[in-house]
């Protein structure tokens, strides 16, 4: 049959609505986004927002940073080829300069594999790689935990409702508990406080937690009466961030490296939303001593566009050409705002400064909300901070309150209201995560506090 005049679409349905109902950020901010500088977006009603989202991360320069902008400006207008797969390029070869620079220094003479644009995908090169050169199956990960929705990575990440409708996923994947300082399956912590720690000692708030599950790591890998045979890797993310913003002790980071190292099993650090400078210093794995064999890295390492690498120990350069592979592995455009990127965020100190800001942000968090029982803690490492919201009148478990969602949403709401985009995480959805541009000001951080207080007390007056 020929077509002779193309096929109607029903041109009352808008395009929106043609969109599965799996789409999910929309629910919560109903806001349509038209402009985007530094911290700053605009909808399209004219308002504007402080962006504490930033493409869940991506964004560290935040929206349209002249050394990206430039950047990918340069790329059009030199007519560089868009799309080259892994076919050398010097944009790519620039890209792999500027990061081997600022690795871990344990990475330093690794390797990097490009692999699909998203974090999923480069999760499930690092646990392809430990499995081919181990020749082992097992993989050990934790609750609270978020690699990705693939069906490997999502077999590795820990919301059990993501996974149930699904039937079997990767098999043998176990998982053990993260070491959490405010609501540990250990039970009640006899160091946690209310507000929380954002030290990097493992001694503060959580030191009870951190040993004990460094001793269930030590059990599970190194007892022959375990019932986990060795594994080929340890996926861990080194400050939880979709779980609910967790920062691993460094207490607990030492004794998974020894375990693991001990048992032949690799360990993989996800830091694809910690990654370069988030979380106060430029790799949330070296600043805790974590030291992995496979470095899995994505959002921010491209500048906002699509990017995703793993980087591993030499040693482990074990695969077949083309073992692992993928269309979209030589974005120039994102290789170049990738660059820009990493190159400006060592430039401008911004891990550094993420982590100045980030204490002080936490301090007047807990200021604002002072007193105020439905706070249960304030926690994070640099710009990566996370409020648990609880409800005091539930009936405690081990003191700690149950996690309340629907106060979390409520301000969610009315911190949109007050011109603040920020997303909810966590158990239950419970707590309010704030991921802003590194480049932040410190006045839009206060207006975030502000507006944090404000949403928090319109809620108690029943106006959410
Ligand atoms: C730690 C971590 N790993 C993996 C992913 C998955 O990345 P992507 O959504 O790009 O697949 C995310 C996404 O938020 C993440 O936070």
């Amino acid at each position: 049959m020929t077509l002779t005049t193309p096929p109607t679409l029903d041109s009352d349905v808008p395009p929106r609505q043609r969109e599965s109902s799996a789409r999910s950020y929309p629910r919560r901010l109903p806001v349509t986004l038209v402009w985007g500088r530094g911290a700053m977006v605009r909808d399209s009603g004219g308002l504007e927002y402080i962006d504490c989202l930033a493409g869940a991360g991506a964004l560290a320069l935040g929206h349209h940073h002249p050394a990206v902008d430039e950047a990918i400006r340069d790329i059009l207008d030199r007519g560089a080829p868009l799309s080259t797969l892994d076919l050398p390029t010097p944009v790519r070869d620039r890209f792999i300069e500027e990061l081997f620079r600022v690795l871990p220094p344990g990475l330093r003479d690794g390797r990097i594999l490009f692999c699909g644009p998203t974090g999923a995908d480069a999760v499930e090169a690092a646990v392809k790689l430990a499995r081919t050169v181990t020749g082992r199956s097992g993989l050990l990960a934790f609750g609270g935990a978020y690699h990705g929705m693939t069906q490997g990575t999502l077999a590795l990440t820990g919301r059990r409702s993501a996974k149930e409708p699904l039937g079997p996923l990767l098999p043998d994947v176990h998982h053990l508990p993260f070491p959490t300082s405010y609501r540990s399956p250990f039970g009640a912590q006899p160091r946690s406080e209310p507000h929380g720690g954002g030290g990097r000692s493992g001694t503060a708030a959580g030191g009870a937690a951190s040993g004990m599950a460094g001793r269930l790591v030590e059990w599970a890998l190194g007892d022959d009466l375990s019932g986990i045979a060795a594994p080929a890797a340890a996926v861990a993310e080194p400050v939880q961030g979709e779980g609910g913003v967790h920062p691993m002790p460094a207490m607990f980071a030492a004794t998974l490296r020894s375990a693991t190292r001990q048992a032949g099993t690799f360990l993989i650090a996800d830091e694809v939303q910690t990654g370069l400078g988030r979380t106060g210093a430029l790799w949330a794995s070296e600043a805790i001593g974590l030291d992995p064999d496979i470095l899995v890295l994505s959002k921010a390492i491209g500048g906002g566009l699509p990017l995703a690498v793993i980087i591993h120990k030499a040693v482990l350069d074990g695969w077949q050409p083309g073992a692992h592979a993928g269309t979209f592995r030589g974005s120039t455009l994102a290789l170049a705002a990738g660059a820009a990127t990493i190159r400006e965020v060592v430039r401008a100190g911004l891990a550094e400064r993420a982590d100045t800001l980030g204490r002080r942000f936490m301090e007047d968090l807990r200021t604002v909300a002072a007193g105020d029982p439905r706070i249960g803690q304030v926690r994070g490492r640099g710009l990566m901070v996370g409020v648990e919201l609880v409800d005091p009148e539930s009936p405690a478990a081990d003191g700690v309150p149950v996690a309340d969602g629907s106060l979390a949403a409520a301000v969610q709401r009315q911190m949109l209201q007050h011109g603040v985009i920020v997303e909810v995480g966590g158990g239950r959805d419970a707590v309010v995560r704030f991921l802003p541009p590194l480049t932040v000001t410190e006045g839009q951080l206060d207006r975030v506090v502000s507006a944090f207080g404000s949403a928090l007390a319109s809620v108690r007056a029943g106006s959410s």
